[in-house]
């Protein structure tokens, strides 16, 4: 909701009669380069499994969707509240865009012009050819996933939960460990 939007023309409020509410988690994007880099099949395969150890109850769906710098190409969703992105840089296209309103060369219109007082797109590539998007695809591709705290992994309680994590099933989906892709076999085309 832009409740805080600059001017009142653009200002959006939510009507007291819309009452269902939820909370989200902000996950964070530490080690999200390791995600991009698991083959789409690694992915499949989970889903296949799932379907075997839980009887059909669980069957994860692979979705297909398209690579906004690889146009005509789709690879298997794993960024986005839906999975809605494959690679990095369309996540952060679309972040830019609708989260920060800054348009760039992947997603180049804004979703309203109002008070709008900038030229398209406003992500412009800089001295290196690089634009922000770029930057940090390669800020997020860089990071490591955050490590464990083995004093605390070594706790009983923390044993016990981890016992209680496979038995009850949320390891079904919360898979202990993926192996990544061969390097040079990513969706990334120069
Ligand atoms: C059917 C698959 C599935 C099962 C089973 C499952 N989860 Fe999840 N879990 C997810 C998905 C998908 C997300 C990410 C949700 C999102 O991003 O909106 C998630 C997110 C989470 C998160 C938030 C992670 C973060 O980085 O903030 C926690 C904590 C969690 N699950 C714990 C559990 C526990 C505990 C169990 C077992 C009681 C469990 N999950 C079982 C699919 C599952």
């Amino acid at each position: 909701m832009n409740d805080r939007a600059i001017g009142p023309q653009a200002q959006e409020t939510i009507p007291a009669t819309e009452n269902i509410r939820t909370l989200r988690a902000a996950l964070n994007t530490l080690g999200d380069g390791f995600v991009e880099a698991i083959d789409d099949s690694t992915l499949k395969a989970i889903g296949e499994r799932q379907a075997e150890e839980t009887g059909g109850r669980i069957h994860g769906e692979a979705i297909e969707v398209s690579i906004f710098e690889a146009p005509g190409q789709t690879r298997v969703g794993r960024f986005g509240w839906k999975d809605q992105h494959s690679s990095l840089l369309s996540f952060i296209a679309d972040a830019y865009l609708n989260e920060m309103g800054i348009t760039n060369r992947l997603r180049p219109k804004d979703v309203t012009t109002v008070l709008k007082t900038t030229k398209d797109p406003e992500d412009q590539p800089d001295d290196i050819g690089l634009a922000d998007i770029d930057h940090f695809a390669q800020f997020i591709r860089g990071t490591m996933v955050p490590p464990r705290d083995t004093t605390l992994a070594a706790t009983e309680a923390a044993l016990q939960g981890q016992q209680l994590f496979g038995r009850i099933g949320c390891s079904t989906c919360h898979v202990q460990s993926i192996t990544t892709a061969p390097a040079g076999t990513g969706p990334r085309k120069p």
